[in-house]
């Protein structure tokens, strides 16, 4: 099971149109609750017969499926080395930005007006800079798809390997088929860890949030690395399922993350902002935070 990505077949790699389909879907499960589309919103999530969630549900079904405690220690064996490449800053958000799908008529934006739209969002309600420079940062762990790693392996809801999956997560029938379900090692509610030992010593399944908290860990201040490593652990955020595994460090991080969440989710704006006249301030905002160069 720890085959390297090579190894799958091709419609095991790349089972969604394109990557922000994974995205909508949670914008459907966990609707903007300011929204006045929210209640179009959710019945269009109840709508199983919809064509486009059957690529989601595929994309659920291998992301169940694959990531199992071997899969994920031997990606972070592999990425974390960051010894793939090396580049300027502004040429990874151009990198990123290669990751726009022209199969796709819904994807208006591109990676990069996201992360701007975020860190835009971030700023005009005066929080502090390094939250903004969080916010500008935060998917750059998507560059993952772009050194061949199927969808499944990038995005999607993350949740801890080692012990037992919880049925919060979303679409839980599916991990009867993940190899950890039946090894008695991982299948029960502590599996390989202990109560309330905190984050910091359990693994999640492998994806963009892991690789850009790595990448930036020496950067950022703790609650924005916080912010980073767990945007997209929506069965602990907004379902509580593992406080069993947390420790009061945690808790107390998570609001930050609670905090960082709506703007990931909500900020998705069809009106770009003007990057000439934002330019300076984003320039200077990442000369100070991060290096010359990121490595991946
Ligand atoms: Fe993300
Ligand atoms: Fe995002």
């Amino acid at each position: 099971m720890i085959s390297p990505s090579t190894n799958f077949d091709q419609s095991e790699i790349n089972p969604l149109k394109s990557l922000d389909a994974w995205e909508e879907d949670v914008l459907e499960r966990y609707p903007d609750p300011a929204s006045i589309a929210n209640d179009r919103a959710a019945d269009s999530y109840r709508n199983y017969e919809n064509p486009e969630r059957d690529t989601v549900r595929e994309f659920y079904r291998l992301n169940h499926i694959y990531q199992d405690y071997d899969f994920v220690l031997g990606k972070k064996n592999n990425y974390l080395k960051f010894d793939k490449q090396e580049m300027p800053v502004w040429d990874a958000f151009r990198f990123l930005n290669q990751l726009v799908d022209d199969s796709d008529p819904d994807t208006d934006l591109d990676q990069f007006q996201h992360l701007l739209q975020t860190s835009e969002a971030i700023r005009r309600d005066g929080h502090p800079d390094w939250m903004v420079m969080t916010g500008l940062l935060h998917d750059m762990g998507k560059v993952l798809c772009l050194f061949g790693e199927p969808q499944w392996a990038v995005v999607g809801d993350t949740f801890p390997v080692g012990c037992a999956f919880s049925d919060k997560i979303v679409y839980p029938e599916f991990f009867k088929d993940n190899p950890d379900f039946n090894d008695d090692r991982y299948n029960t509610k502590y599996g390989i860890y202990s109560p309330n030992c905190g984050l910091k010593n359990v693994h999640l399944s492998w994806g963009h949030d892991e690789y850009v908290y790595q990448m930036a860990k020496d950067y950022l201040p703790e609650p924005g690395l916080y912010m980073l490593r767990y945007h997209s652990f929506y069965s602990q955020h907004r379902e509580h399922a593992y406080d069993h595994l947390m420790d009061e460090h945690d808790h107390e991080m998570f609001k930050w993350v609670d905090l960082f969440n709506p703007y990931d989710l909500y900020s998705k704006n069809p009106h770009p902002p003007d990057w000439n006249e934002l330019r300076p301030y984003y320039e200077s905002l990442v000369a100070k935070y991060l290096p010359q160069t990121l490595k991946f």
